[in-house]
């Protein structure tokens, strides 16, 4: 695997491809859904006749999406460590650039999301995030170029964010959801998880416990024909702030858009989600399960 720190080479080695790379795009600190990610890439990458595309990561921690009480400056930067998991998983190129190259004048162009989908949820409790991520994943799109990116679920809301930026705005690109990777006790994998003292990791496991509950009581009321949002969010809610949690939101929407489905849906066929953000002691935790 070759590293490159900046736009020039990247563009350079890229030329020496007979096609457009697969690319991964993270902040680094990388974990095992990462490189189930990498390795979902690769895969693609490999299909029969896509040629001989490279699959390409970068690491970059970016700081447009983070707000001003985040963990930006305490966010680990391990790019060692991270080559070599990159590497071991099948990546061919490791794009990390320093954010005098990415960001050599300060941003001013910026890509917004519609508040419709980017105002929501994470929206709501992350003002400008989304801002951030699209800004960011647009100029890694036009330096990369890729044929198809890869997002984890984990972040259900971004990977729809981007799947809108990429659609409206024509991209040529194949946006590639990869499932979530768990812990054995169910805990979705997370760079912030390093973050968790050993108790709070031990309680950690109720975010992805209250999601099955919630994802029960739909189930539940779906055989009834009977019960509403508000009681199944809200016991969600209650159950976590018993276990000392700090929701954020646990709500059920529909796939489709993230809206809160119709009573008639919430009841009927209606694709949903259920997605979560809590704080667990200085940690804050998302995580979604589809219904
Ligand atoms: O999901 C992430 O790690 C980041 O939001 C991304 C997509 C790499 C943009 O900085």
């Amino acid at each position: 695997m070759k590293t490159i720190h900046t736009i020039a080479e990247l563009r350079e080695t890229l030329a020496g491809y007979p096609s457009a790379p697969v690319f991964v795009p993270t902040m680094g600190n990388l974990h095992d859904g990462h490189l189930a990610l990498i390795r979902q890439a690769r895969g693609l990458a490999d299909e029969a006749g896509a040629g001989r595309s490279p699959v390409v990561s970068s690491i970059f921690v970016n700081r447009l999406q983070f707000g001003p009480n985040e963990d930006f400056d305490r966010y680990p930067r391990t790019l060692e460590r991270d080559a070599g998991l990159l590497a071991g998983a099948g990546c061919d190129i490791l794009f990390a650039p320093d954010e005098a190259e990415l960001y050599p004048e300060p941003q001013g162009y910026t890509v917004v999301p519609p508040d419709g989908l980017a105002k929501l949820l994470e929206g709501e409790f992350r003002p400008g995030f989304f801002t951030g991520v699209c800004t960011v994943v647009a100029k890694l799109f036009n330096i990369v170029q890729p044929r198809a990116a890869v997002f984890g679920k984990k972040d259900y809301q971004q990977l729809m964010v981007i799947r809108g930026m990429v659609r409206q705005m024509a991209m040529p690109i194949q946006i590639v959801p990869g499932d979530t990777a768990r812990a054995a006790d169910g805990l979705a994998l997370s760079s912030r998880n390093g973050y968790l003292s050993e108790s709070e990791r031990a309680e950690a496991v109720q975010l992805s416990g209250v999601l099955k509950q919630v994802q029960a009581d739909v189930k539940a009321a779906r055989q009834q024909g009977q019960g509403t949002l508000a009681d199944i969010d809200r016991r969600a809610q209650d159950t976590l702030r018993q276990c000392g949690w700090l929701p954020d939101y646990v709500s059920v929407r529909r796939q489709a858009d993230l809206l809160p489905p119709t009573a008639e849906q919430l009841l009927g066929q209606e694709p949903l989600v259920v997605l979560a953000a809590a704080k667990l002691g200085a940690t804050r935790l998302i995580d979604n399960l589809e219904i």
